[in-house]
């Protein structure tokens, strides 16, 4: 599959790693066409690098991995993506990380679908720590779950099959709207990891009685 990942940070690094690993054709972009340089040189030198107004024209597919206040500015950026797939992983995280500045009664994914009308927006690996794509998405010889929310069912299964294809297991959780309890999980498994100190080889799955 043909991917754009905007950012290059902790998440969108980790992202283009596992995709490269998994046959995938990526294009890095972001503000700066040479930190995205930087980072495809580290990674695959044969990965392609674009700037924002250019990076989506092949994509069937695009993440956005920046901050949540940046996502629809990043998104903007890349043109007219109405009918593209988007998969958004951010969390509207406090700067201290100790709460969410959107949430409950909407979440970040339903304002930026708002904000962006006609891209069929999914969300997905937002309760994914970025350190599990960098170490491995198996954690006590269980798949890291990805879990899936969006209201286009076409779409939410490319997110599926592009999950699974990187080796997590995808978890379908239902549309877009369920955003609103993927975000506050995101937020408890941040607690987990760093204001409980059980660190980040942690994600959240759910247990079913066989
Ligand atoms: N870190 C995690 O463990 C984790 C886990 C799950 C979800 N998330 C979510 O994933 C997203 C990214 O997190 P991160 O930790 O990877 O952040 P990060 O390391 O700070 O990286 C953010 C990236 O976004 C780029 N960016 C900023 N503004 C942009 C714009 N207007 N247009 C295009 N690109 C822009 C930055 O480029 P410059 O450096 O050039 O500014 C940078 O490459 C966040 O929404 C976060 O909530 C993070």
């Amino acid at each position: 599959m043909n991917v754009t990942v905007i950012g290059y940070g902790n998440m969108g690094s980790g992202l283009a790693r596992r995709l490269v690993s998994a046959g995938h054709q990526v294009t890095l972009t972001g503000p700066s066409t040479d930190k995205a340089q930087a980072v495809a040189q580290s990674i695959d030198a044969k990965m392609k690098v674009l700037p924002l107004e250019q990076a989506a024209a092949q994509a069937d597919l695009i993440i956005a991995s920046t901050p949540y206040a940046e996502q629809v500015k990043a998104l903007q950026s890349l043109g007219d993506l109405s009918g593209r797939v988007v998969v958004d992983i951010s969390n509207p995280l406090t700067p201290d990380f100790s709460g969410l500045t959107v949430g409950y009664t909407t979440s970040a994914a339903e304002e930026i679908a708002k904000a962006l009308p006609g891209v069929k927006l999914v969300k997905a690996f937002n309760t994914v720590l970025a350190q599990i794509f960098t170490e491995g998405p198996e954690l006590s010889g269980q798949r890291v779950p990805v879990l899936i929310a969006g209201d286009d069912e076409a779409s939410k299964q490319t997110v599926a099959g592009l999950a699974e294809s990187l080796g997590f297991a995808p978890v379908d959780a239902g549309p877009l709207k369920n955003s609103r309890n993927l975000e506050p999980l995101a937020l408890q498994n941040i607690w987990f990891a760093y204001m409980a100190g059980q660190g980040t080889g942690i994600a959240p799955a759910w247990l079913h009685r066989t």
